[in-house]
């Protein structure tokens, strides 16, 4: 295959808005833009994606190609299904790229958030380089916790702490990581908390952050962790889908 430039495009947490000037012009630049297909419970997601194209480039346009994402085994072990999935979106790509740009040239695939936090985009472009991937540029985008941070005006370290950002999965099995002040949870399927001992933990929690059904709560995490759990599961069962992050402080 003819050489392929990629760039990777962080377009922040949901809301148009957050894309920068940077990534409007990198959009523009492409000879082609992949776009994901992820079924119908990722609807909502697809829409964003869609409007803050129609935004930059004619609706219709030869310059973007959809590809189905493959759907990752849910009965391996996560580490191998997660390698595969991988391979998977790999060679989705390159069907993709061979049809739709025979030439080669440079293609964008516009990620959430931005590349390097908790996304593989990065990872599964080496698996196809230096062919037909060339090079790889990143162009940053609002990462959720940017969005946690701002939607609740706090910082997200203590004055000259480090905090730790962490799986729900994570918690899930060896809970609160030792010496740590402040954790942020991500990827959590609403369970995480429960692994937690609340006594002098707060909480700062939000949902579809950036979006206009945005949901944000906060207090003593023994206090608010019930009210946590019913308005998660509650916005979970009307959307079809849920995406939260969670900050917690030691007293
Ligand atoms: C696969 S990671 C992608 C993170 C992304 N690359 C970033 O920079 O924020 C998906 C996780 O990010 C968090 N997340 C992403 N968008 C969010 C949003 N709009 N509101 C709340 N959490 C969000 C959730 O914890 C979700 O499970």
């Amino acid at each position: 295959m003819p050489p392929v430039d990629l760039l990777l495009i962080g377009i922040g947490t949901g809301n148009p808005d957050h894309l920068t000037r940077q990534a409007v012009a990198a959009i523009s630049s492409a000879d082609l833009v992949l776009v994901p297909r992820k079924g119908p419970d990722k609807a909502d997601l697809a829409e964003i994606r869609e409007a803050i194209l129609a935004g930059i480039l004619p609706a219709g346009s030869a310059r973007i190609a959809a590809f189905d994402m493959p759907v990752r085994e849910a009965k391996a072990p996560y580490g191998d299904a997660v390698d595969r999935w991988h391979d998977a979106i790999a060679a989705r790509w390159l069907g993709a790229i061979e049809a739709a740009l025979p030439m080669g040239g440079t293609v964008a695939l516009l990620v959430w958030g931005d590349p390097s936090l908790y996304d593989s985009t990065l990872r599964i472009a080496e698996r196809l380089m230096p062919s037909p991937i060339r090079s790889i540029r990143v162009v940053p985008g609002i990462t959720a916790l940017q969005a946690l941070a701002a939607a609740h005006a706090i910082p997200l370290n203590g004055i000259g702490e480090p905090f730790t950002v962490t799986t729900g999965r994570q918690v899930r099995a060896h809970g609160w990581p030792e010496g740590c002040r402040t954790l942020a949870i991500m990827l959590d399927d609403g369970t995480a908390l429960d692994a937690l001992d609340p006594e002098g933990l707060t909480i700062w929690w939000g949902a579809y952050l950036g979006m206009p059904n945005e949901i944000i709560d906060h207090g003593a995490l023994g206090e608010v962790r019930e009210r946590i759990a019913m308005r998660r599961a509650e916005a979970r069962a009307a959307h079809g889908w849920i995406m939260d992050v969670t900050l917690i402080r030691r007293d």
